[in-house]
């Protein structure tokens, strides 16, 4: 954990635009981690109350845009809160990558106080996640806040 927050570090500190910061980031989460199958930015979509995918590593999804409200993305974007999802089949707001997804951390990011977008994490593992995970992420979208 202490070698990838340095990694995630040094891509914060680097001299490059923010979009291949949020891409690295993707590349680098979903390859260190081993239960972390796909990595995804999803930001506000100007003024719609919805989310378009930005940045993510993994498998492409169909899922590009989600209305505020649906899904555990859709949920995150209105009540601000993280959302842990260590078993999907239990939530009955979902929307469903793949039927190899069996948990979801979403993380939402913050500018000024105001909720502007989230980071969303699948895994095909169910309840893989612990408060270190959630810190890690919590870190990085922090940093986000900051560049974005
Ligand atoms: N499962 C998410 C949709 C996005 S995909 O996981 C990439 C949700 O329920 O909001």
């Amino acid at each position: 954990m202490r070698n990838l927050k340095q990694k995630i570090t040094a891509i914060f500190n680097a001299n490059n635009g923010v979009d291949l910061k949020l891409q690295q980031v993707c590349t680098l989460l979903k390859n260190e981690i081993r239960y972390y199958d796909w990595v995804g930015f999803y930001f506000k979509n100007g003024t719609k109350n919805e989310l378009k995918l930005a940045q993510f590593a993994g498998k492409p999804t169909n899922h590009t845009i989600i209305p505020f409200g649906k899904g555990i993305c859709g949920q995150v974007a209105l009540n601000n809160k993280n959302f842990i999802v260590q078993d999907v089949t239990k939530q009955a707001n979902y929307i469903s990558c793949g039927i190899e997804v069996k948990s979801e951390i979403v993380i939402p990011i913050f500018k000024n106080g105001e909720n502007i977008g989230q980071i969303d994490i699948d895994s095909h593992t169910i309840h893989p996640c612990s408060d270190k995970d959630t810190a890690l992420v919590e870190l990085i979208c922090d940093k986000v806040g900051k560049i974005i």
